[in-house]
């Protein structure tokens, strides 16, 4: 996509182009075997501090990946005196200063671009594809926040007022942002929201998920090479428990930035709530229970695919995810005919590989839990299909994908993160039983809708509670700037990721009058 002069998105990598693909692959091959290191990074120093754990990866766990330490009470509190005491010359730093160090993060992003695929792939199983996307996400939400700041902070917005009097509104950071960031978007996420709070002023601490601190490690040593200093940006591996609950019970904590699953979403806002000190921001983007309508209408063919790839694309863990396959009686029979056989098609095995459709879910829990719930609702619905794991699988936490057929949205508790999808038929008379089932559930992230009625679609589109819909196509990888991304309700508090007004969030403003 281009915007007038102002940004492009960043490119991908086009595999049918001989020369790109055999270029992309053979610098690829040259980390197969390497072996990466984690640990805090405070004011640019590593700190080994603890045990060392080994990573593997989910693909199989009889190889590593590299070795992390965990950061302690000790460094914890080093990480906040650090970043405080930096955070006033960060803030009084021009904007273009911080927009010029992110945008230079970008390129090295894309220096650095099969590193980084292949760190996503051997430590979060992503597909190769989705590490090229994770990628690329990044370096747009870098290129996009540097541009909204450079516009929010550039200068100070005048004000009317009488005459010899200045009014004159200004923008500023906050102080200490903490930014907590899930698995499933290791590099995109995880740099997304630091470089949000970076470039208004903040000074930022980061801590990735348990899972992922190899990527998140590489990411913030580019960004140091980048030109954002040492002390204004630190991170902190470690547990949710430890790390992520000493944090924002911390007073010296100016603002709160998460995105992972309502859960803790919720668990931090009380601990926000119970501390003494100032009132403090919490941008927060959860989990949802995606829903996509078919109606007779649509074109069957067009619908699985797009279904296909929003239930099973990244072993189904993105919060955009479709969850519960709406389907008009009419076309059912069809619809689930053709989703068999698109089903049997897909490959599931080892991400590093091209033909690879779905990699392995996360790690061991994440397996356990998604079995135990396919055999519940197997049990309560009808199976329809599960697609065959190929023999790549043996050793990593893989998951059949799987569909069946339940009778309402209710029998699922809560969000199932993994490839399951569940197919609910409906008479066109109930619609609207349809749109207010998908807004009993209180999530509101993404909905999938597959009519040729225009009237039909927008009038589901304009009822049911959510941040992100879409019609006649597949309903995940929103793009940065194109499709701003966050949810309502359960979902998430806005603002959007890669929208206009995300960064309105990260900063305070100050009104001053000036009568000299
Ligand atoms: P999670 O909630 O288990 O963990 C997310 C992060 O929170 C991790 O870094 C974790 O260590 C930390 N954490 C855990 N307990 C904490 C505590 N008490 N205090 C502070 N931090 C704590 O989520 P996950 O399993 O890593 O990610 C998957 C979830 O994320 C899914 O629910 C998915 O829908 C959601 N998600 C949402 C979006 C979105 O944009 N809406 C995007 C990606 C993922
Ligand atoms: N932004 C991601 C998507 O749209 C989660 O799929």
């Amino acid at each position: 996509q281009i915007f007038g002069s102002e940004r492009r998105n960043s490119k991908g990598i086009n595999m049918n182009i001989a020369v790109e693909s055999r270029t992309f692959f053979a610098k690829l091959d040259g980390f197969k075997e390497t072996q990466w290191h984690a640990a805090p990074l405070i004011g640019g120093k590593t700190i080994n501090c603890g045990e060392a754990r080994t990573v593997t990866s989910p693909q199989d766990r009889r190889r590593s990946v590299g070795q992390v330490h965990f950061a302690d009470a000790e460094t914890i509190e080093l990480a906040v005196k650090v970043a405080n005491a930096a955070f006033p010359a960060w803030n009084r730093t021009g904007v273009d200063v911080r927009a010029n160090a992110i945008e230079a993060l970008a390129d090295l992003l894309e220096t650095h671009r099969e590193e980084l695929i292949a760190l996503c792939t051997r430590e979060a199983g992503k597909t190769l594809q989705d590490g090229i996307d994770e990628v690329r996400e990044a370096v747009d939400f870098c290129r996009y926040y540097a541009v909204q700041a450079r516009k929010m902070q550039g200068e100070p917005t005048v004000l009317p007022g009488p005459t010899g009097e200045l009014n004159e509104l200004f923008v500023q950071g906050r102080g200490t942002f903490l930014c907590i960031s899930p698995w499933n978007f290791p590099l995109a996420i995880f740099l997304g929201q630091v470089v949000a709070a970076l470039v208004t002023g903040n000074t930022v601490i980061a801590k990735p998920a348990e899972q992922t601190s190899l990527v998140a490690y590489r990411a913030v040593q580019l960004a140091h090479e980048a030109g954002v200093p040492g002390d204004v940006l630190a991170l902190l591996p470690g547990t949710g428990a430890l790390v992520g609950g000493t944090l924002t019970a911390d007073d010296r904590i100016g603002g709160v930035c998460f995105t992972g699953s309502t859960q803790t979403a919720k668990v931090i806002n009380r601990s926000l709530a119970g501390r003494d000190g100032a009132i403090v921001p919490l941008v927060a983007e959860t989990g949802g229970q995606n829903a996509m309508v078919v109606d007779s209408t649509s074109l069957p063919e067009q619908v699985v695919k797009d279904v296909v790839q929003s239930a099973f694309a990244s072993a189904g863990q993105r919060c955009s995810a479709l969850r519960v396959l709406y389907v008009q009686e009419e076309v059912a029979d069809k619809v689930i005919g053709l989703l068999k056989g698109a089903m049997a098609q897909l490959h599931v095995g080892n991400p590093a590989l091209h033909k690879t459709d779905l990699g392995p879910v996360i790690d061991e829990t994440a397996q356990g839990n998604l079995l135990a719930h396919i055999d519940r609702i197997t049990e309560e619905g009808k199976l329809i299909c599960q697609a065959p794991l190929s023999d790549e699988c043996s050793n990593g936490t893989f998951i059949q994908p799987t569909a069946v057929e339940i009778h309402s949205i209710t029998q699922l508790e809560k969000e199932h993160f993994g490839p399951i999808l569940h197919v609910i038929r409906y008479r066109s008379s109930d619609l609207d039983q349809v749109v207010a089932e998908i807004n009993s559930t209180g999530f509101g992230l993404t909905l999938g809708i597959h009519s040729r009625n225009e009237s039909h679609a927008l009038h589901i589109a304009d009822r049911v509670n959510v941040g992100n819909a879409y019609i006649n196509r597949n309903q995940i990888g929103a793009v940065v700037g194109v499709q701003p991304f966050g949810g309502q309700g359960l979902s998430g508090t806005g603002p959007k990721a890669g929208g206009p007004h995300y960064l309105t969030r990260f900063v305070t403003e100050k009104t001053r009058t000036n009568n000299i």
